[in-house]
């Protein structure tokens, strides 16, 4: 009976010291919380005091049971799992956690401490058993991007990791590098490609860890791009990245060019087969030469392929209409003929071209060419193609926004071009069926959890269209926190505090399945050793977004796993844009707050 005291009050009384705790919001009513606390000793069993300025209705966590809830919400004693009950001294306890309520929170704070807890089961620590715990000050580093007051705001630093992104791009360049190569590390390589009576298709970009170049993905990437470019390109211009961007563009772009012959009616959509991925493994530089090449045509069609490359030289004639009108005149003329040559001829392209197929296998063709036509109608403002669009167009709510479905793309622009509330009515569906209660599985951590096979490319594509919907009013507040919430885990708030971005941060993928940057300098040797190999890639790919973690924030940096640790020009594109967005909100609003409560307010009440 007397010992049982004496531990309630060592509860109590053994207070060894505050860490912070740190709060993010995920949505209106729910925050994700993480905290480390120090130990001192060794432990076989701990529980931690959870005290929040505000009353949670649940908690959920992964790491700690909760044993007891107290003052209405505001204190949580957590406990150990059986996994994690045994600690030893330097020792780190790291707890993430979300906070859910059923009102709207306003910015939480707090603090988290370790009890001095028995250790073990017979025997009851007496109260001069204390260690102090290295106390940090209890102030409370709170919330979702409004630590850094700095003046640029935001919790992490999006204009460097918008150009960090399109030094990926840069790293994806084949052809003959311009004088101004950004990336020491590559050099000209692919210098043979060429169509089938010797036309130029040199340039481009290799799609992944590979090097293979796939026109489909290449042409989503630049649409979406593009896109990002100009709805907030202020963005760019803050980050210093304006010129850098437009150099980054034009190069798929002149690319697409190259590939389309209006007079014959021949689009070349691939250079090089997937069977080299397991064949080669090296640099760019070292590829075989004369490698196979694939066209789509009027008898071998492909509407998909001819469809989104025909969107993504609209949006460049959009973006060059002033920069450099001649150019931007023929991207358009361009872009109107292979929209008549995918229109007139229907067909999906990876039918008509079996080798796409296993890597990027076409489910349809109606949604591009919507995408197509809607872009169209930008450029020259020829109601005839906003017409055709509104004929492709489906009111379907897709699986996922990719370069394989584009339909929610072209729902969100016919919104934006018409105004007509039922176009706003599928993006609103889609979008909630991503957030928090829809139909998506959320990862412990928060992270909306598509499919294991690129889980960030999805996720980042679809906060996308939630940062442009609320540039159009579409749940604005609510779209802008949950596209942040998912690009902070991306960048760091997640289980290993680490970033995703190759290059970001102190802690990144070391290990992206990438051949280039897995090579040592020329002439060196590269090859499956080098695939092999245990270490770091020997040169950082800076900017690349690697696939990500599974359903359960579990994630492993290495070379040979191509499900979480690939790169590629599709993943980076959706999840640049949205830095892009992020900038602009950063760079337009936030910088002139001075407080959390500002910063919280900007989050909360829409722009005027
Ligand atoms: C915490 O650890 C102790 C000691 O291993 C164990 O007996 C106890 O069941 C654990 N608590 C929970 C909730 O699993
Ligand atoms: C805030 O951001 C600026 C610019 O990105 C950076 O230089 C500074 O170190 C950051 N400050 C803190 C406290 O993170």
């Amino acid at each position: 009976m007397q010992s049982k005291i004496l531990v309630l009050v060592s509860w109590m009384t053994l207070v060894a010291g505050d860490v912070p705790v740190t709060f993010s919001v995920v949505w209106a009513s729910a925050e994700k919380g993480s905290f480390c606390v120090p130990v001192a000793r060794d432990l076989h069993g701990w529980r931690i005091h959870l005290m929040s300025s505000d009353s949670i209705t649940r908690l959920d966590i992964t790491e700690a049971s909760v044993v007891t809830t107290l003052n209405n919400g505001r204190e949580f004693i957590l406990e150990n799992k059986s996994w994690n009950a045994d600690e030893h001294v330097g020792d780190t306890i790291c707890v993430d956690f979300l906070a859910n309520t059923d009102h709207r929170l306003g910015v939480l704070t707090g603090h988290a401490y370790l009890e001095g807890f028995k250790r073990d089961h017979s025997t009851h620590l007496p109260l001069t058993d204390t260690v102090s715990l290295s106390s940090t000050p209890a102030t409370v580093r709170s919330t979702h991007g409004a630590a850094n007051t700095s003046g640029t705001a935001g919790k992490y630093d999006y204009k460097e990791v918008l150009g960090l992104s399109i030094l990926f791009y840069d790293a994806q360049r084949s052809g003959k590098l311009p004088a101004n190569n950004h990336v020491s590390w590559r050099a000209d390589s692919s210098l043979t490609d060429k169509g089938d009576n010797g036309e130029d298709l040199t340039g481009g970009w290799y799609d992944a860890g590979d090097m293979i170049k796939f026109n489909l993905p290449m042409a989503s990437a630049t649409t979406i791009l593009s896109w990002g470019f100009l709805k907030w390109s202020d963005a760019y211009k803050t980050a210093g990245q304006e010129d850098h961007m437009y150099d980054m563009i034009k190069w798929p772009l002149d690319y697409f060019l190259k590939c389309w012959n209006p007079v014959k009616k021949e689009y070349y959509v691939q250079v090089g087969e997937s069977s080299l991925d397991s064949t080669f493994w090296g640099r760019p530089e070292d590829l075989p030469a004369n490698l196979k090449v694939f066209k789509v045509t009027a008898s071998k069609p492909g509407s998909d392929v001819a469809g989104i490359t025909a969107a993504a030289l609209a949006a460049g004639s959009v973006l060059y209409q002033t920069k450099d009108a001649s150019y931007g005149a023929r991207l358009l003329s361009a872009a109107e003929s292979l929209y008549a040559f995918a229109t007139t001829y229907r067909g999906i392209y990876s039918v008509s071209v079996p080798a796409a197929a296993s890597a990027y296998a076409s489910t349809g063709y109606n949604d591009e060419l919507c995408v197509a036509a809607v872009w169209l109608y930008k450029a020259t403002r020829d109601k005839k193609y906003l017409e055709d669009a509104k004929t492709y167009h489906s009111s379907a709510s897709p699986w996922a926004y990719s370069w394989d479905d584009t339909t929610v793309g072209c729902q969100l622009m016919l919104y934006d071009m018409t105004r007509d509330v039922t176009y706003r009515t599928e993006v609103q569906r889609f979008l909630t069926s991503w957030k928090p209660g829809g139909s998506l599985p959320y990862t412990p951590c928060g992270m909306a959890f598509r499919s294991k096979w690129g889980s960030l490319r999805y996720d980042a594509n679809v906060a996308f269209i939630a940062l442009m919907a609320a540039e159009d009013g579409i749940d604005q507040v609510e779209n802008r926190q949950w596209a942040l919430s998912q690009l902070n885990y991306i960048l760091g708030d997640n289980k290993q505090h680490l970033s995703f971005v190759v290059g970001f941060g102190s802690k990144y993928p070391l290990q992206p399945r990438h051949g280039a940057s897995s090579c040592p300098d020329q002439p060196a040797t590269c090859d499956w050793s080098n695939f092999h190999s245990p270490g770091p890639n020997p040169h950082v790919l800076k900017g690349a977004l690697v696939g990500g973690p599974d359903g359960t924030d579990t994630y492993s940096d290495k070379r040979s796993d191509y499900v979480g640790n690939e790169v590629a020009v599709d993943y980076n594109a959706g999840f640049q844009s949205t830095i892009a967005g992020l900038v602009h909100l950063s760079t337009t609003r936030w910088s002139t707050c001075q407080s959390y409560s500002q910063v919280l307010d900007f989050l909360l009440k829409p722009l005027m």
